[in-house]
């Protein structure tokens, strides 16, 4: 435990507003970002940056960092790095944030919607293997809610291929599949640290890669399409983006990673509060502890089966009525007005029953780095309080 660390808030008064999430800050991240403050200029700019990508990189066991200002700008850089453009398809789980299949649409490729499978949640390797075509250029893999897909089956299908693998961890900092590090198992792997996520900067993203080839491109395009030779007389060579994280985001996230286990600790002690009150219950499933992959439980999920009479909608009204902060499961991305012109949602809702199915009974219970145990017993009250009148009216 590191020593700066802001110990956790005395017991919450019992009708206090109860968050979905938010961060864990100590003394170290305001002691960091004061010291970038004062000295991340003349010949000290960007020197949080660098030490960053230099320590995050080192932390995951990979060759190349590049922090960047969010994990959306990450995707899109995997994208025009992997010459992904107009006549592409790229598939992409249903259930995830926008944010994993928009960069697809911002270089004119069209996104294809695989299914989730019903126990780990996560991209079924069977789906994946159906929306695969001739114009399939790349996978977005998600590590959804701090979970890890079937890495090896997606791989055994892409990689015959030529097919890459994007590997969208914006979850799932500290989990793993097989003991590799979640972040390690992409051509192009990504993070985001919005404030939602385990380590924050607030807003914030990495692009990670092993490839050398893909960082030097990554690195051009980033910075207006210069490189480290153009940088002091303002020739470009592309029309690049830009996309630099600041020193002040990049000393607090350095912070963040010096505390990184106690952030992942902590959301894993936070699911065992839940599965100690929840798991007995019947009709209720929870995040998947899968043999093999190292679950972080970004957000704790909880699935109804159909025996209650109740819809995401509608216990998100009833938590919302006690004070207590609730997510909808993420709805299928097929089934968003901002998709409706791609061809491969005309039978997503068929051919996706899984992702269809799950965002009409399940829900994010709170996950924030700051909840009590105590909160934690107040969420599960009223929630069996909801379960059991959802089954008394419908006897
Ligand atoms: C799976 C997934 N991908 C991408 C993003 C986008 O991250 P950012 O907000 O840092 O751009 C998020 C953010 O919540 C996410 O959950």
């Amino acid at each position: 435990m590191n020593t700066h660390a802001t110990p956790l808030k005395e017991q919450p008064k019992p009708d206090e507003h109860i968050p979905v999430a938010g961060p864990w800050v100590s003394d170290l991240e305001v002691e960091y970002v004061a010291q970038a403050a004062a000295n991340d200029w003349y010949k000290n700019a960007g020197q949080s940056v660098k030490r960053f990508e230099q320590e995050f990189a080192a932390y995951l066991g990979i060759r190349h960092a590049a922090a960047v200002p969010h994990c959306t700008s990450a995707l899109h850089l995997a994208m025009l790095c992997l010459n992904i453009g107009p006549g592409d398809e790229v598939i992409v789980p249903e259930s995830t944030w926008v944010a994993t299949a928009a960069p697809i649409a911002y270089v004119g490729a069209e996104p294809v919607f695989a299914d989730i499978d019903p126990s780990t949640w996560q991209i079924s390797a069977a789906s994946v293997e159906r929306c695969v075509g001739p114009r399939t250029k790349a996978i977005v893999t998600v590590d959804l809610y701090g979970g890890m897909p079937d890495m090896d089956a997606i791989n055994a299908i892409a990689k015959p291929k030529g097919i890459a693998i994007i590997e969208d961890a914006a979850q799932s900092i500290g989990s793993s599949y097989k003991g590799h590090a979640a972040g390690t198992l992409g051509d192009i792997s990504t993070f985001s640290f919005h404030g939602t996520k385990t380590l924050t900067t607030g807003e914030g993203g990495m692009f990670v890669t092993d490839r050398d080839d893909l960082f030097e491109r990554a690195a051009r395009i980033r910075d207006h399409g210069r490189t480290a030779a153009d940088f002091k007389y303002f020739v470009t060579s592309e029309i690049g983006h830009k996309y630099r994280m600041g020193s002040l985001p990049a000393a607090f996230g350095r912070a963040q990673l010096q505390r990184v286990n106690e952030l992942i600790e902590r959301k894993r002690e936070i699911f065992s509060w839940y599965e100690a009150r929840l798991s007995g219950i019947q009709g209720i499933q929870l995040n998947a502890r899968v043999a093999d992959v190292g679950n972080t439980f970004w957000m704790v999920n909880a699935v109804l089966d159909s025996s209650y009479d109740l819809t995401t909608l509608q216990l998100m009204q009833l938590f919302d009525a006690k004070e207590i902060d609730i997510r909808p499961f993420f709805p299928p991305l097929s089934s968003l007005p901002a998709f409706a012109k791609y061809h491969s949602v005309v039978d997503a809702c068929v051919q996706n029953p899984v992702a269809y199915d799950l965002a009409k009974r399940a829900i994010n219970l709170p996950s924030a780095l700051m909840l009590t145990e105590a909160q934690v017993d107040r969420v599960c009250t009223v929630f069996r309080s909801i379960l059991n009148n959802s089954r008394n009216k419908s006897v």
